[in-house]
C-alpha cells in the first residue's frame, strides 16, 4: 500500500505522539506564567518598549550559543533551571512563538511578559504587554490544543496530573504601577496600600481560580521579591551598597502575607488542587545579605546597565558596559538577577527548605 507523504507524516506523528504519554516518569508539561522574571521570549512578538532580545543578554545561555533570545538575563531563567531539575527534555516554548505548535506544547508553554503584572494597567509605560488575565486568555488555547493533541480524557488526565503551573508575577503591580510617579499617581492618591494589596489579590484570586476550571491542579506560587533592593531602586535613590529602598520592600512584604494566605484558602477551597507557595523574598534577600557567602563579589552593581554608581538606571544593550565577571554578580542588570543567582535559587526551591519552599517541595509536587 503506498502511503502519500502527508499521510506518512501524519502516521509518524500518532507513533510519536503514543509512545510521549507511555509510562514515562517525571513531569509532563510545564507551564510558565509571569513578568520578565521568567518570560523566554514572548516580548519579541509584541511591539513593546520592554525587549530582551538585544545583545548581551543571553550571552550565557548554551541553547541559543550566548545570542538573544529574549530571556532577561545572561543565561537561563528560574524557569528553566527548575524545568531542567524536574527532568524536562525542553523548555517550555514561548506562547507567541511559531514553533508553539504541535507536539512541542506537550512539554508545556512560556505566557510570560516582561513589563506583564496582575493587572491589565501594569506595565501601561513599555506599551505593549501581556497582563495575567491574558496569559490565562491563551492557556485557554492552549487547553484547547492539548485535547486536539491527546484526546479530552488523556488530555484532562496529562493536565492535572502530570503538568505544573508556575506563577511569578506581581513585581510590575508595585514597580511599574502603583510606585510610578506620573502614570500611578491617579492610583496611589485614590488607594492606600491596602486597597491597592486588596485588589492585587483579588484580580489573582480570579485569575489562579480560572486556570483551575481548565484542569490546572499543581500550582507554584512565587511571591514578590526586594524590589527596593535592585540596583535600579538603589541607584535612582542614590543609596549606599548595603542600603535598601524601604517603600517597595514594605510595600512587596505586605502583598507577600497575603499571597501566603491566599494560597492557604485555595488550598483549602478548590479540591485537589495543590498550591505551593515559594518565598522569593526571603530567599533573593540572603542572598544579597550574604552575597560573599555565595561566592558572589557584588549584591548591589549590576553587571550590564549604565548610569549611577550601580550602573541601575539604563536597561543592559549593546551599549552598556559589561562586568567581566558575571558569575559573580547576584544582578545581571537593573532589574534581573544573573544565571548565577538563578541557578542558586531554582536548587533551593527545588529541593526545598520549609522556610522557603511550603508546604511541599517542587519535586515532591511533581510525584503527587
Ligand atoms: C524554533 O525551532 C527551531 C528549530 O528547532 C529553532 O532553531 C529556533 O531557535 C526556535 N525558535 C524559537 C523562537 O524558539
Ligand atoms: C483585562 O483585559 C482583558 C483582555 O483585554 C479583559 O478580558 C479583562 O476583562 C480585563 N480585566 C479588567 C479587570 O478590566
Ligand atoms: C475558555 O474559552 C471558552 C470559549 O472558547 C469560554 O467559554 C470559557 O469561559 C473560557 N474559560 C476560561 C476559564 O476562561
Amino acid at each position: 500500500m503506498a502511503m502519500t507523504y502527508n499521510t506518512m507524516v501524519l502516521v509518524l506523528f500518532i507513533i510519536s505522539l503514543s509512545s510521549f504519554g507511555k509510562g514515562e516518569e517525571g513531569l509532563g508539561a510545564s507551564f510558565i506564567f509571569g513578568d520578565s522574571l521568567v518570560d523566554a521570549g514572548n516580548n519579541n512578538y509584541l511591539p513593546t518598549l520592554s525587549k530582551a532580545n538585544i545583545k548581551p543578554n543571553g550571552i550565557d545561555f548554551k541553547a541559543s550559543n550566548g545570542n538573544p533570545t529574549g530571556r532577561y538575563t545572561n543565561g537561563r531563567t528560574i524557569g528553566d533551571i527548575i524545568g531542567e531539575e524536574l527532568g524536562q527534555p525542553n523548555y517550555a516554548v514561548p506562547f507567541l512563538s511559531p514553533n508553539a505548535t504541535g507536539k512541542a506544547i506537550l512539554y508545556g508553554v512560556n505566557y510570560a511578559s516582561g513589563g506583564g503584572g496582575i493587572m491589565n494597567a501594569t506595565g501601561r509605560i513599555f506599551v505593549n504587554r501581556l497582563s495575567m488575565d491574558i496569559q490565562v486568555d491563551y492557556f485557554n488555547i492552549t487547553r484547547k490544543q492539548f485535547d486536539n493533541l491527546l484526546g479530552a480524557s488523556k488530555a484532562r488526565q496529562y493536565i492535572m496530573k502530570k503538568s505544573i503551573f508556575s506563577i511569578t508575577i506581581g513585581s510590575n503591580d508595585f514597580l511599574n504601577n502603583y510606585l510610578l510617579p506620573v502614570l500611578s499617581i491617579g492610583a496611589r492618591i485614590s488607594q492606600s496600600p491596602d486597597a491597592f494589596i486588596d485588589d492585587l489579590i483579588d484580580h489573582l484570586r480570579s485569575q489562579l481560580t480560572r486556570l483551575y476550571q481548565l484542569d490546572a491542579r499543581k500550582f507554584i506560587l512565587g511571591n514578590v521579591g526586594p524590589i527596593g533592593c535592585i540596583p535600579y531602586q538603589k541607584t535612582i535613590n542614590q543609596l549606599t551598597e548595603n542600603q535598601c529602598v524601604e517603600l517597595p520592600n514594605k510595600l512587596a512584604l505586605q502583598y507577600n502575607g497575603r499571597l501566603k494566605d491566599l494560597a492557604t484558602e485555595l488550598n483549602e477551597n478548590l479540591p485537589g488542587a495543590t498550591f505551593v507557595h515559594a518565598n522569593v523574598y526571603d530567599l533573593v534577600m540572603e542572598l544579597i545579605t550574604n552575597y560573599a557567602k555565595y561566592g558572589f563579589k557584588t549584591a548591589s552593581r549590576a553587571c550590564c546597565g549604565n548610569g549611577g554608581q550601580f550602573a541601575g538606571i539604563i536597561p543592559c544593550g549593546p551599549t552598556s558596559s559589561l562586568c567581566s565577571d558575571r558569575d559573580k554578580h547576584v544582578f545581571w542588570d537593573p532589574y534581573h538577577p544573573s544565571e548565577a543567582a538563578n541557578i542558586i535559587i531554582a536548587k533551593r526551591l527545588n529541593e526545598g527548605d520549609p522556610k522557603y519552599i511550603s508546604p511541599m517541595t517542587i519535586q515532591e509536587l511533581r510525584d503527587l
